[in-house]
């Protein structure tokens, strides 16, 4: 893009969106990885994203939008703070991850793709993570934790509510409720969080 006053991107993530798209010979190559990077900031695939990453490529919405589906890391809307993927798959599954999977569901009260009330966790039954020697494993955001038993559970979600400055009564902290916009879009630190998070960044 031209005119960078225009992007919904941060000012780095916009200058490494124009580096990128310069690095393959078709700059169609470079969807994937800029979809996963937009997602990182802004939390989510919006409408907006999709657009202007169309139009930073020179392809149309539903072209990204066919790519986008494919890819079940990609998601089209906010995830919680924290973002837990189990994965079920062979090896985790026959080391007890579904037992795992229904800790996290119980300790939660959500389901598959599901998010807290309060924002702070979602929840994904994923395919293989591959931490297949170390099974069953989660991720969270971009941290693994296996070889867990149930009995680990309330520990892991424990962890990431400290993190989040939520105290151990299940409590919201100001800094948190202030973080959560009523209409449920992301934060400005949440997305700061995230960029700090990517695993390319
Ligand atoms: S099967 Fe679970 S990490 Fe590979």
């Amino acid at each position: 893009m031209s005119d960078e006053t225009m992007t919904l991107f941060s000012p780095r993530l916009a200058a490494r969106f124009d580096a990128l798209i310069l690095k393959y010979p078709l700059r169609r190559s470079a969807l994937v990885p800029m979809l996963l990077y937009a997602q990182d900031e802004v939390g989510y695939l919006s409408d907006a994203v999709i657009s202007e990453v169309a139009e930073r490529i020179g392809i149309t919405e539903l072209e990204v939008r066919n790519v986008a589906t494919y890819y079940s890391m990609l998601r089209f809307k906010p995830a919680g703070k924290y973002n837990v993927q189990v994965c079920t798959n062979i090896s985790c599954m026959l080391r007890g991850a579904y037992e795992v999977y229904e800790r996290f569901q119980e300790e939660l009260g959500i389901a598959h793709k599901g998010i807290t009330a309060d924002g702070l966790f979602s929840l994904e039954e994923v395919e293989c993570i591959g931490a297949c020697c170390w099974a069953p494993a989660i991720q969270v955001n971009y941290e693994f934790h296996d070889e867990l038993t149930p009995e680990h559970v309330p520990g892991i979600l424990a962890g990431y509510r400290s993190k989040a400055g939520v105290p151990s009564d299940g409590s919201l902290s100001l800094g948190w409720k202030a973080g959560v916009p009523s209409d449920g879009s992301l934060s400005l630190g949440w997305k700061a969080q995230a960029e700090g998070n990517a695993p390319h960044a």
